[in-house]
């Protein structure tokens, strides 16, 4: 496969630093749940986490599988489900990637109707707003992308790539 750099892991960690002070000004020293979807947002999660400063914050993880290859199948299922009662809590949910906007509109649902939390914020690394699909916007993105595929600091391409400390562009397969 051939792909090239797009975004540095210096341009990341720049972003990363911008987000983590917009997010504690608004958690403050608050309880919040940050809930990561697996697997793409492992590394945004985990950079994001260290900058955040509350001692309240707690973190959860859903698991969702949308994706064959480069095209979304359109059907989400959730593979693995949250361990905590996030009931009336504040939640951030934290992904790699808004693109059709289907998974998240999905655990949206799935969250409000199953966990009953008091409120959802999103936060995306990456937000490609040409292949919306359905009314959802991020709270707080850190860049809008083209329309490409990109893998990398998470993002994989049939499960590859996610190891890549930098965001490419896939040219060809
Ligand atoms: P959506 O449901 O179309 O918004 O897609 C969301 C999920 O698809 C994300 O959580 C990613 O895992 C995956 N995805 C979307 N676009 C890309 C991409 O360009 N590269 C890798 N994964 C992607
Ligand atoms: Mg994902």
């Amino acid at each position: 496969m051939k792909f090239c750099k797009y975004i540095s892991e210096e341009e990341i960690q720049a972003k990363i630093e911008y987000l983590a002070n917009v997010l504690n000004d608004y958690i403050k020293d608050d309880e919040v749940v940050l809930i990561a979807n697996l697997k793409g947002s492992i590394m945004f999660f985990s950079d994001l986490l260290k900058k955040i400063k509350s001692n309240n914050v707690i973190i959860d993880f859903i698991s969702t599988e949308s994706y064959k290859g480069t095209e979304s199948t359109g059907t989400i299922r959730i593979t693995m489900d949250l361990s905590l009662d996030i009931k009336s809590k504040r939640v951030i949910l934290i992904e790699d990637i808004l693109d059709t906007g289907l998974t998240m509109s999905y655990i949206f649902r799935y969250l409000r109707d199953v966990h009953e939390p008091s409120d959802i914020k999103l936060c995306v690394l990456l937000d490609k707003p040409a292949r919306r699909k359905c009314n959802i916007y991020p709270d707080y993105y850190g860049f809008q992308i083209e329309d490409k595929f990109v893998i990398g600091y998470g993002l994989d391409y049939n499960e590859k790539y996610r190891n890549l400390p930098y965001i490419a562009i896939v040219e060809e397969i």
